[in-house]
């Protein structure tokens, strides 16, 4: 049956809209847009109040399946996708087996079309296994519909190995995305190397760890010709070498995490919370304001949450022993909303840019608009929705949120993916 989503105020910079409008969804593409539109026999949903923009995408995330389904898995995050208003996530390899190879990458899109409850477009390791030893096997995952390459949760410590992976992967097309660390110099590091780690006698994990391999990665982009996307970045100096390598006009975008943005090392104190370590660590408030100031001037592409679920008897232990990351795709949106439309710092339409738009850009998929004969995936949410973080009020299986007891405005109400209802009224389908 047609869909009619009446009266929201629609937001999309791609299709030049700003204001009150209907869109009419037949099958799974918008069918119109435009003002007092009637269809007989359509399901009339009133969004007055509401904002009503292209489906969010989040381009890093980590549904863990296969191998540890026992921190989440494809059904669970995608179902804290759509909790959290998103249409499509990018998953991350470091599952195990490793989604290094075509038919791993055939699992995560079989499993996503049976149970998920968003598109998934799978990236694959760059290397074998996440070793950093063996290309991997880059042209039959892309064949399968991978449609990006990364080692997450370890930069590719060979600058020669990152090279040849390049030299050969891009004929394919597809970016590559780095996590930047250099494990030499990071080494046991746990929190960002300073007045914090030295405080609570925690090793440190200092910026250059990071911003030596943003540095060399720009630079084999550079020889290769390849497209890279530095992903998660943290730090001032890791924002102001992108910006530089943009401006010399090379292939390289960047990612930003609400978590870098909006959490600091200062919220790391003598309670050891482990939901705040995370992979990079939260640094100081300068670089937090510098990532921020690279969302705003357009140096961060994209808007992601790196969410890196965790089951809690992981996570309560010595912050030695706790693994690094946090969830984040039920609050991302919200916490965006709050903390940098509110204020103010950008317009609803740049937060489309970076949480619509350019993820989609990047990782080469089909773009969305709010415009006749695009894919109707689409995010509805409500601005004035004000609510308090909790742990039982996620729909992820784990609970590692750092943003726990955070005051926010605007939650996403509903959502369709190819214009099927995936959220209705704050409530999953
Ligand atoms: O905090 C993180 N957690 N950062 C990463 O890069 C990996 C991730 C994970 O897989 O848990
Ligand atoms: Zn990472």
């Amino acid at each position: 049956m047609a869909l009619l989503l009446k009266n929201a105020h629609i937001v999309d910079p791609a299709a030049g809209l700003d204001g009150v409008a209907d869109v009419l969804v037949e099958g799974e593409r918008i069918a119109r847009v435009g003002e007092n539109l009637d269809a007989a026999d359509a399901e009339v949903i009133d969004l007055a109040g509401k904002y009503l923009v292209p489906g969010l995408v989040d381009m890093h995330v980590h549904l863990r399946e296969p191998g540890y389904e026992h921190k989440e898995d494809i059904e669970s995050g995608t179902r804290a996708a759509a909790h959290g208003g998103f249409t499509g996530v990018c998953s991350m390899p470091n599952t195990d087996p490793v989604t290094d190879n075509g038919v791993t990458i055939e699992y995560v899109k079989s499993v996503a079309a049976a149970k998920g409850h968003c598109r998934v477009f799978p990236s694959g390791a760059m290397t074998k296994g996440l070793k950093g030893e063996i290309i991997s096997e880059m042209g039959d995952m892309v064949a399968h519909g991978c449609v990006a390459f990364t080692d997450d949760g370890r930069g590719i410590q060979g600058a020669g190995m990152l090279r040849r992976a390049m030299d050969y992967g891009k004929m394919f097309g597809k970016v590559f995305m780095s996590h930047c660390q250099d494990e030499d110099l990071v080494g046991d590091g746990q929190v960002n190397e300073g007045a914090v780690s030295t405080r609570l006698g925690l090793l440190g994990w200092p910026a250059a760890g990071e911003e030596l391999q943003i540095s060399r990665d720009i630079a084999i982009a550079e020889l290769t010709g390849a497209k890279l996307h530095i992903q998660h970045i943290s730090t001032a100096h890791g924002v102001e070498l992108v910006r530089e390598a943009k401006a010399k006009g090379l292939p390289v975008t960047c990612e930003a995490t609400p978590h870098h943005m909006f959490l600091t090392e200062d919220a790391i104190d003598g309670t050891y919370n482990t939901s705040l370590k995370v992979n990079p660590p939260l640094r100081t408030a300068a670089d937090a304001e510098a990532v921020i100031a690279g969302v705003i001037d357009g140096t961060v592409d994209a808007i992601v949450t790196d969410h890196a679920p965790h089951a809690d008897w992981e996570k309560a232990r010595e912050f030695e022993l706790a693994p690094f990351g946090m969830i984040g795709l039920e609050t991302s949106l919200g916490l965006v909303y709050t903390n940098l439309v509110k204020t103010g710092k950008i317009s609803l339409a740049r937060m489309v840019e970076l949480m619509a738009i350019g993820p989609r850009r990047i990782l080469g998929v089909e773009p969305v608009s709010i415009a006749a004969g695009s894919l109707a995936d689409i995010t509805v949410f409500d601005p004035e929705a004000t609510w308090t973080v909790t742990a039982d009020g996620f729909e992820s299986q784990a609970k590692n949120s750092g943003f726990i007891g955070a005051s926010i405005t605007g939650r996403a109400t509903d959502v369709f993916v190819g214009g099927v209802a995936t959220m209705r009224d704050g409530v999953v389908c």
